[in-house]
């Protein structure tokens, strides 16, 4: 799905919504996580990296960084120096252990059953060893529900006009994200974004699962401790063994 000629677009207008984003102090929490974890090695990976913009920032102190996504037209978007790695979370392609793993944005609310979550858990620790640890937020139900309405948008970039529409269905806890873009010669693409909002202790439990554990589980941006009322979690988890 993401690997059409036509995700091109998307990605440009994924690209355009994320102007807002702050990368800067996405990148120093993520580093600040690093310091804390007092972590010696400097093995480091990005899952679900889109746009790169995170991982520049990282790459300012550990150029070595290895920035992936499954999307090479997310990747294609910039053109710096960085080590980049089109693949899929759920199917790493690396031999070696890595010894800090970050993930940012709410990528892997993009695990979007129960079965994938699972299996993605066991697959990073197969990257992982004693010492490594993964961090990665997710969004959870108050975030969906504070800014559903909020995501229904429409606009222009260059000359590709774009419509999104936003829907969380309480029931199953998906939340959804269509994006109709229309181009310059008349051709429309869509593309539907599907994201799962699991529980906050659902995590816990498949956490555990894999063989890992819950080391700290903050606030996004912050060092309090998250709780299912948090909108973002984020999670630090490290093998059991
Ligand atoms: C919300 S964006 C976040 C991008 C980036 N982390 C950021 O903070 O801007 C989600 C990203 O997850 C990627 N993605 C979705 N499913 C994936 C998978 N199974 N493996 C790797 N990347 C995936 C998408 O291509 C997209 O770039």
């Amino acid at each position: 799905m993401q690997q059409n000629k036509e995700y091109k677009y998307v990605a440009k207008i994924y690209n355009y919504l994320m102007r807002s984003v702050d990368y800067e102090h996405w990148a120093q929490y993520i580093l600040s996580i690093y310091d804390l974890l007092e972590i010696k090695g400097e093995n480091i990976l990005e899952l679900a990296a889109g746009n790169l913009k995170l991982a520049e920032k990282i790459a300012v102190r550990f150029p070595q960084v290895i920035a992936s996504d499954i999307s090479l037209e997310m990747l294609k978007l910039n053109d710096n120096n960085l080590n980049k790695i089109c693949c899929s979370m759920e199917q790493l392609p690396f031999k070696i252990n890595f010894d800090y793993i970050y993930s940012t944005f709410d990528s892997l609310n993009y695990l979007n059953s129960e079965d994938k979550l699972k299996n993605f858990f066991l697959e990073i620790s197969t990257v992982m060893n004693g010492d490594s640890y993964f961090t990665f937020d997710v969004s959870l139900e108050k975030n969906s529900l504070k800014h559903e309405k909020r995501l229904n948008r429409k606009g222009k970039f260059g000359n590709i006009k774009y419509i999104q529409k936003s829907e969380y269905d309480k029931n199953s806890k998906i939340h959804l994200n269509h994006f109709k873009i229309m181009l310059e010669d008349g051709r429309i693409v869509e593309e539907i974004h599907k994201q799962k909002i699991y529980d906050f202790d659902y995590y816990f439990e498949v956490i555990d699962d894999a063989g890992m554990y819950v080391a700290h589980c903050f606030e996004t941006f912050t060092y309090e401790n998250a709780n299912e009322n948090s909108e973002r979690a984020q999670f630090i988890i490290k093998r059991k063994n």
